[in-house]
């Protein structure tokens, strides 16, 4: 089955075409057209994500993406015949895409003779994530699908990042269940126990900020540009690497609280006490810190979140009994999380880690092929519902049961 994925939850903009096959036992997957437009370097400026800038800008990028994953070639188009014939309902297509920021007459000069690519099925994130932002995939999704006959169906990008991992060419070790999945990225900190494809159950999250908001403000208040985690992650590993000394000394939050949840907001205001007792006659958030000051609280920082993570993540895997561990989302692009986690598996017998590698855990539409497909597997009627697909913020991590 050929999937054509579309990701626009915050601030990156992603299309694939992915071929899938294996079905729910041992799905397979091979890219064969990917394509991604990062907006960071736009938002850095602001220290943050604006969803309505963000929105924009996925509806400048969408169709010129579109167009370089059909370009690869990769792809056999169905036929010579062009799709941009009379019965095109250009009308329904011009209503889809009428809030969407110039991206009907764009859709429309550019796509008009673009032969209708031979795809099943077109999968679009529809949360969680900035709605703004994800209603411009959606609905670019579903003029896409009028426009080429073809069945568009609704992805959670959490399940995308856990499905991440089947993707990985490198690993190909099996998913064995159950299996456990830490998450951990912008908007979440999640332990997730897996019966089987699309049985999940959150076992454990954050009380207050996900780790990599902890990362991105922290980060904030040590001067460093967005998006913080590489930048801690950076600056930390210049610590170790340069044995700068050790100073300062931060909580692990909620290490001990005998359940599998997490807080790091606390972590992150610890910093900021940290910073206002060292430094009193600094004023606040202006403090200007010498950069071995800053690279020892980085490293100090980064060895927090390695400990809670470790230690709440190892007591999950004796609860669940899972022998994968599959981890995903952005923050696991960070260096030091992931060789503590490659070290779990070597201690502890019979456990595999599966992590996808960079380009897969941070934001991307590849993972949201690859949880398309599940959902089709699990359940083909979707391919002939009728409901429209709506955008949800915060759409939780649901069994498809
Ligand atoms: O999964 P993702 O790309 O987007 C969301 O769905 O949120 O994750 C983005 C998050 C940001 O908070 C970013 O700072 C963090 O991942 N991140 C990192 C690293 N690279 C990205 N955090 C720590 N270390 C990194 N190397
Ligand atoms: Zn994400």
């Amino acid at each position: 089955m050929r999937i054509l994925s579309i990701e626009t939850s915050c601030d990156e903009t992603a299309i694939s075409i992915v071929e899938a096959t294996g079905g729910i036992t041992s799905p397979s997957f091979s890219v064969l057209g990917n394509s991604l437009f990062s907006q960071i370097e736009l938002h850095k400026k602001f220290g943050g994500v604006y969803p309505m800038l963000a929105k924009r800008e996925h509806a400048k990028n969408l169709v010129p993406l579109l167009l370089n994953v059909l370009n690869e070639n990769l792809v056999r188009h169905t036929s010579n015949t062009y799709t941009g014939s009379e019965e095109t309902d250009w009308n329904n297509i011009e209503s889809i895409l009428s809030k969407e920021d110039g991206l009907y007459m764009d859709f429309r000069n550019n796509l008009e003779l673009v032969p209708r690519p031979d795809i099943d099925v077109i999968s679009v994130t529809s949360g969680p994530g900035l709605e703004p932002a994800l209603w411009v995939g959606i609905s670019f999704a579903e003029a896409l699908g009028l426009f080429w006959n073809i069945p568009v169906i609704g992805v959670n990008h959490m399940e995308g990042h856990i499905a991440s991992v089947l993707a990985q060419s490198i690993d190909t070790r099996g998913v064995v269940f159950p299996t456990l999945a830490l998450l951990i990225s912008g908007g979440h900190t999640e332990l997730v126990s897996i019966e089987s494809w699309g049985n999940y159950k959150v076992i454990g999250e954050t009380r207050d900020d996900a780790v990599g908001e902890a990362f991105d403000k922290t980060a904030r208040m040590l001067g460093l540009t967005y998006p913080g985690g590489p930048e801690i992650s950076r600056l930390a590993e210049y610590a170790r690497d340069h044995n700068i000394p050790k100073k300062s000394s931060l909580p692990r939050p909620m290490i001990h609280s005998h359940d599998l949840n997490f807080s790091f907001s606390g972590l992150k205001t610890a910093v900021l006490y940290y910073l206002r007792d060292t430094y009193p006659t600094l004023n606040g958030l202006e403090t200007p810190l010498n950069d071995a000051d800053r690279a020892d609280i980085c490293r100090e920082f980064e060895d927090s979140v390695v400990d809670v993570l470790l230690k709440k993540t190892q007591a999950a895997l004796i609860e669940t009994g899972a022998k994968t561990l599959i981890i995903a989302g952005g923050v696991i692009s960070n260096k030091k999380i992931r060789s503590e986690f490659v070290q779990l598996e070597q201690k502890l017998n019979g456990l595999c880690v599966k992590i996808p590698d960079n380009k897969l855990a941070t934001d991307n539409a590849v993972m949201i092929a690859c949880a398309a497909y599940i959902n089709i597997c699990i359940n083909p009627e979707i391919l002939k519902s009728k409901n429209k697909i709506v955008a949800k913020g915060n759409m939780k991590l649901q069994s498809i049961f």
